[in-house]
């Protein structure tokens, strides 16, 4: 193995340890992509269980297979601990696997890397309830077990044994109490019982689950019946991701909701895992936030906007249809509606975006505006300079990029084309529709477009020619 599990002291009462599984294929996905780096909000799904693990205490291995390199480079933010499964032959192999990674003693929770819901509370819960014993599993009972190993219960209620659905008898399979595939284990008693596990002939697998017949045969297994029922689902195929998908994304607004977050409909937003919200922030229909982006109070994001890793400054107002990524709007600014902020753009307090506006690594100052149909790339706006509608910095000469410089309170008239690398000087005004191939100083006027020519009763003439010409031709 790699990392440093194995190396730490133990703590009092034992070590405890997490072990996630994810070496398998997740055939039923039917998906080039293996099952635990399917996203799920932001975060690939085998993110989900390590992190409750970690979050309940415990040191994290996860025994890795399919797609083993993508599997760890997702997960290396985590500083997780990798156990390598030689080839896929069942949930009993992959923790037999991982057993040299492994204290020699203490605890052991394993989780299944489908698993994404489980909240660290529960396996908290868990342990507790785990004490001595050498088995724990955490059930729950659902209305439909489907595919769900069943736990099978003596007459007397203590635990037997679990039946995996495809193995049931048919009062097996009525049987509505279902292995959610979390456990706890004594280690030094898992080594042993391992080596014991049967190959099922159907499978050619070892089952992780035999090892509850053999702790329920000696009156030290215990069973934590979990009441929440959607917290306990695996992920098989993409309908059950839909539904996990559902459930977290539920989760996730109703946190937001009681910390004081507004959502116009909640059935219509898209929050991701690793986005913050702050009080009296207020979010439109259809919108989506994604990746690390952080929207601070008093902010109200219109419908359709769509922000991503970006960051939304206390009170800055987005109209509908914005789409954000990589930006930082400062307080109080306004945007949109139709807006576009791409990477490394940022508006300071008070500067106004409007709309059909394209902004790219553009700082925009203070209080500046560029309020209609503007593309601003590579530049500079100075505070309160005014950029008018359908200015274009030419940013680009087929080559490389260069840098275009508008200086504080600066005025550029419309549809001019300012052609980078050129700075305007604070306080200059470039008279509207000019082609700026220079500096301009400040407090300079430049205009540079065609001279203005007037005919005096040309379009009158122009007008008679036709009209005789045209009589001409008819007789
Ligand atoms: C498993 C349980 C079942 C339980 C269900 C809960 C077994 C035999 N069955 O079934 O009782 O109700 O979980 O969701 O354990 N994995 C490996 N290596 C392998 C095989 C699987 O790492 O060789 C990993 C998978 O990547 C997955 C997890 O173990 O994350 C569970 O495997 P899966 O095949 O999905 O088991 P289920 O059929 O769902
Ligand atoms: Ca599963």
């Amino acid at each position: 193995m790699d990392g440093a599990v194995g190396s730490k002291q133990p703590a009092a009462g034992g070590r405890r340890v997490g072990l996630v599984l994810a070496a398998g294929m997740g055939t039923r996905m039917r998906s080039a992509l293996s099952k635990v780096l399917h996203p799920l909000l932001g975060r690939v799904m085998v993110d989900y269980p390590v992190s409750a693990a970690q979050e309940a205490g415990l040191d994290v291995v996860v025994v890795v297979h399919n797609q083993e390199a993508a599997v760890r480079a997702a997960l290396a933010p985590r500083g997780v601990a990798f156990a390598r499964q030689e080839a896929p032959r069942g949930t009993g192999d992959a923790v037999r696997s991982a057993l040299a990674d492994l204290p020699e003693t203490g605890v052991v929770v394993v989780m299944a890397g489908d698993a994404p819901l489980f909240r660290a509370e529960t396996l908290r819960r868990l342990l507790e309830a785990h004490g001595d014993k050498l088995a724990t599993v955490l059930t729950a009972v659902v209305a439909a077990p489907g595919s769900y190993g069943r736990l099978v219960r003596g007459p007397d209620g203590a635990p037997k044994r679990i039946v995996e659905a495809r193995e049931c008898s048919p009062e097996e399979r009525a049987i509505t109490e279902i292995n959610t595939g979390t456990y706890a284990f004594d280690l030094a008693w898992l080594r042993g019982v391992i080596e014991t596990l049967p190959v099922h002939g159907d499978t050619g697998e070892l089952y992780l689950t035999d090892v509850i017949e053999a702790a329920a045969a000696e009156g030290r297994c215990g069973v934590v019946v979990h009441g929440d029922v959607d917290e306990v689902m695996g992920v098989n195929d993409r309908v059950a991701l839909a539904a996990a998908r559902k459930a977290l994304q539920e989760r996730i607004l109703t946190a937001h909701a009681y910390a004081g977050v507004t959502f116009e409909d909640a059935a219509r937003v898209v929050v991701e895992a690793g986005v913050r919200l702050g009080t009296d922030v207020t979010v439109g229909p259809d919108v989506a936030l994604r990746g690390s982006t952080v929207v601070a109070s008093g902010a109200q994001i219109g419908q359709g906007c769509v922000i991503t890793d970006s960051v939304v400054e206390e009170g800055a107002l987005l109209r509908p249809y914005c789409v954000l990524e990589g930006a930082r709007v400062g307080a109080g600014c306004t945007v949109g509606p139709f807006a576009r902020l791409r990477p490394e753009t940022v508006l300071d307090a008070g500067a106004q975006v409007g709309n059909f506006v394209e902004l790219k690594k553009a700082r925009v100052e203070a209080g500046a505006k560029v309020p209609h149909l503007s593309y601003v790339g590579d530049a500079r706006v100075g505070a309160g300079a005014n950029v008018g509608a359908g200015t274009i910095t030419c940013n680009y000469d087929g080559f490389s990029k260069h840098h275009t410089d508008i200086g504080a309170g600066a005025f550029i008239g419309s549809n001019s084309a300012l052609v980078a690398p050129v700075r305007v000087g604070e306080g200059a005004i470039v008279g509207a529709g000019s082609v700026i191939t220079q500096d301009v100083p400040a407090d300079a006027i430049v205009t540079a477009r065609g001279a203005l020519r007037v005919a005096e009763g040309a379009a009158a003439r122009f007008r008679a020619a036709r009209k005789a010409k045209k009589k001409g031709g008819g007789a």
